[in-house]
């Protein structure tokens, strides 16, 4: 199996009825994944110790996962290593693993992946984008900003957002406008 690049690969992860956007980490081989406690995500594997990572070049859904749950229309059913597992169903690849917690650290749940199966869904290229790159920054720094309004994550999630309306086409301008909705409905605050 290799879909998944050494290094963190963020991902879109699918647990029971769930999805998140999570990085997997891939090390010497080794899969895992570092989930905090509070999330669904966490949850899930806890109880049934299973996790799709679901590869998406889409930067709405990096936004619509990492604040609201998704309707049962996007996710379907696949069967790996003998369990039922969920992916989501517009993934241009995805790989199953057995999730195992292999620590809790008291803020969050170490897990360790073992890859079951793997598949690829679309050969689509994507060429490199920062727009999209920094969609995805902007989004991370903001599901923090919005447990702790810090000054320096609000200068972050602006300037990623100026690279967005500088790079991006009109998925990721897409994606920013969404972003900005939650952030201002959230905690009031404006990109600059
Ligand atoms: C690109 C990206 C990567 C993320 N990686 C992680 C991660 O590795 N672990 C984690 O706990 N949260 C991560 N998050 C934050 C979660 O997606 C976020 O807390 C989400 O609300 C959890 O949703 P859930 O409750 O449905 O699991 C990431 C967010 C983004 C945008």
């Amino acid at each position: 199996m290799g879909l998944l690049r050494e290094g963190i690969n963020e991902i879109i992860a699918t647990t029971r009825d769930n999805a998140a956007p999570m990085g997997v980490i891939l090390r010497d081989n080794s899969y895992a994944m570092v989930a905090f406690h509070g999330s669904h995500t966490a949850e899930n594997i806890s109880r049934h110790g299973w996790v799709v990572a679901n590869i998406v070049h889409d930067p709405v859904m990096y936004v619509r996962t990492a604040f609201s749950d998704l309707e049962p229309g996007y996710f379907c059913e696949e069967a790996a290593g003998g369990l039922a597992v969920q992916r989501l169903l517009n993934a241009e690849g995805w790989v199953a693993f057995q999730a195992d917690i292999a620590r809790d650290t008291g803020e969050s749940l170490v897990v360790a992946l073992t890859p079951l199966r793997e598949e690829v869904c679309s050969c689509t290229v994507n060429p490199v984008n920062r727009g999209f790159s920094s969609v995805i920054e902007a989004t991370i720094h903001a599901t923090r900003y919005i447990r702790r309004e810090d000054s320096q994550l609000a200068r972050l999630i602006s300037h990623h957002a100026s690279i967005v309306r500088r790079c991006g086409g009109p998925q990721e301008r897409e994606a920013l406008a969404l972003l900005e909705e939650i952030l201002l409905r959230e905690c009031g605050f404006r990109t600059a």
